[in-house]
């Protein structure tokens, strides 16, 4: 089935970046010419995605504002025949069909994922981690797409971490008894693992924000328990949903910057 819809979380409060988060959302934060968010979003349009769906939170309207058009900013650039800026302005506002779903409480990225189920329906969906930048010769998410089409499993993006970094991502529990496809890129596991040290880390294979999902996750999200920091962990239900449905890694060939964190 062809993967429509993209699910975007965006209700976090960007702690890591206050002051500068305080009025506006860290997703909106500019990274050369764009906002954070909008990278994620035109990754999304390029690899084929019809629909985004932004879950949100209070204090995060400014991001669907960015995405919808505005009327007395167009008006005034028309008024003085400046097109190019206003060709760009009406760009970000015709880039893509927005959905957006207000997450009242933030238990966790599951939780945010459950939130969007009824808005995805019953189909594969791709998930995207907005902090997460990829940058390389193909979308990430195109990648990770064509991975699906070839498995019919679930796929996460991964790529090589050192052993003293496993415990800032999810890790893979690569199956051994399975092949590889794609010149070993694309890699058929057994589980993954949240934020394990060095010592229980099953791989130096970590989850990136890029995933292509099968509607059962949800079902597996409702029935997760809170996990590490007692939140309802999107790394938990994969691994349940692994138990049951094939689920690969797919190690994308682009470069991840990370726009959460100052440093990244
Ligand atoms: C989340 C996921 C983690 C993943 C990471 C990628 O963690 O829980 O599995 O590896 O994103 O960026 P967070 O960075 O939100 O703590």
């Amino acid at each position: 089935m062809k993967i429509r819809t993209a699910v975007l979380p965006v209700a976090g409060w960007g702690t890591r970046f206050l002051p500068a988060t305080k009025a506006v959302p860290k997703e909106l934060l500019p990274i050369i010419d764009r906002p954070a968010i909008q990278y994620a979003i035109e990754e999304a349009v390029a690899s084929g995605i019809e629909r985004v769906i932004l879950v949100t939170s209070e204090h995060k309207r400014a991001i669907e504002d960015h995405f919808d058009i505005s009327s007395d900013l167009e008006a005034i650039l028309e008024q003085r025949g400046d097109i190019e800026h206003l060709r760009a302005v009406r760009a970000v506002a015709d880039m893509v069909h927005l959905v957006t779903i207000r997450q009242k409480e933030q238990l966790g990225l599951g939780h945010a994922v459950l939130m969007a189920q009824d808005a995805v329906g019953h189909e594969p969906f791709a998930v995207m981690l907005p902090d997460d930048l990829i940058f390389g010769p193909t979308p990430a998410l195109a990648e990770l797409m064509s991975a699906y089409a070839a498995t019919q499993a679930s796929v996460l993006g991964v790529m090589r971490v050192a052993p003293a970094d496993t415990n800032r991502y999810g890790i893979v529990d690569p199956d051994a008894t399975l092949p590889t496809s794609d010149e070993g890129r694309t890699i058929p596991i057994r589980g993954v693992v949240e934020k394990p040290d060095a010592a229980h880390a099953p791989s130096d294979l970590a989850v990136v924000g890029r995933y292509v999902l099968s509607p059962k996750i949800f079902e597996r999200l409702e029935q997760t328990p809170h996990g590490l920091n007692g939140e309802i962990q999107l790394t938990d239900a994969i691994h349940t949903l692994a138990q049951e449905q094939p689920v690969v890694a797919r190690h994308f060939s682009g470069t991840r910057y990370d726009v959460g964190s100052p440093e990244g």
